[in-house]
């Protein structure tokens, strides 16, 4: 499996990967808004056909206030069903983790997940090494709460 930059034609491949995986979905505009201003972010695995199995949508945050630092924020990562376990989510996350601290120059990574979700939880916890800033109440729109959760990327400036 094949991990490289998405480029413009990737992003309804992107979106439905999105569809099948998430609730959380986004409109074709915001997927391009990603993809024109943080063109270096952003990536997909796609299988032996170019077929696209996995994306990260990631960007930099532009709400940064006075006292905070530049960061990078993921806003959406999945991968379909049966291409999963097999460390692809991982990569994603490093290769965009990489171009947020060396072209941005990030100090950190944020990202929003469910309490409930489990398999995302492990991969940013125990193999990315992430830890929960803060519980949203109610953050999404079924009403369930989000952890917010940080890595610092300053090793990697
Ligand atoms: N149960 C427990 N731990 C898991 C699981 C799981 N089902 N899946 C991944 N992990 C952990 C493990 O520690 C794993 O390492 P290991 O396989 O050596 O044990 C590690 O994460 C790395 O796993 P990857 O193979 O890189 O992860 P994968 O490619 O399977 O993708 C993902 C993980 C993205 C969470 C996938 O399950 C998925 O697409 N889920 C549905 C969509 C989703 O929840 N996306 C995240 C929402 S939050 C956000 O987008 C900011």
């Amino acid at each position: 499996m094949n991990i490289r930059p998405a480029r413009i034609d990737d992003l309804m491949g992107m979106q439905a990967c999105n569809l099948q995986n998430l609730p959380e979905n986004y409109t074709m505009r915001y997927y391009l808004y990603h993809a024109l201003t943080w063109p270096q972010l952003s990536y997909v695995a796609e299988d032996h056909k170019g077929r696209i199995v996995g994306y990260i949508l990631a960007k930099m945050e532009e709400d940064v206030g006075a006292d905070d630092e530049p960061h990078g924020h993921v806003t959406s990562i999945s991968v379909l069903r049966s291409y999963r376990r097999l460390g692809l989510a991982k990569r994603l996350m490093v290769q965009s983790q990489e171009a947020m601290a060396t072209i941005y120059r990030a100090s950190y990574v944020s990202l929003h997940v469910r309490k409930s979700n489990r398999a995302a939880l492990s991969l940013y916890k125990d193999t990315l090494g992430f830890t929960v800033r803060d519980i949203e109440k109610k953050y999404y729109a079924d009403g369930e709460d989000a952890y917010a959760m940080r890595l610092s990327l300053k090793h990697l400036a």
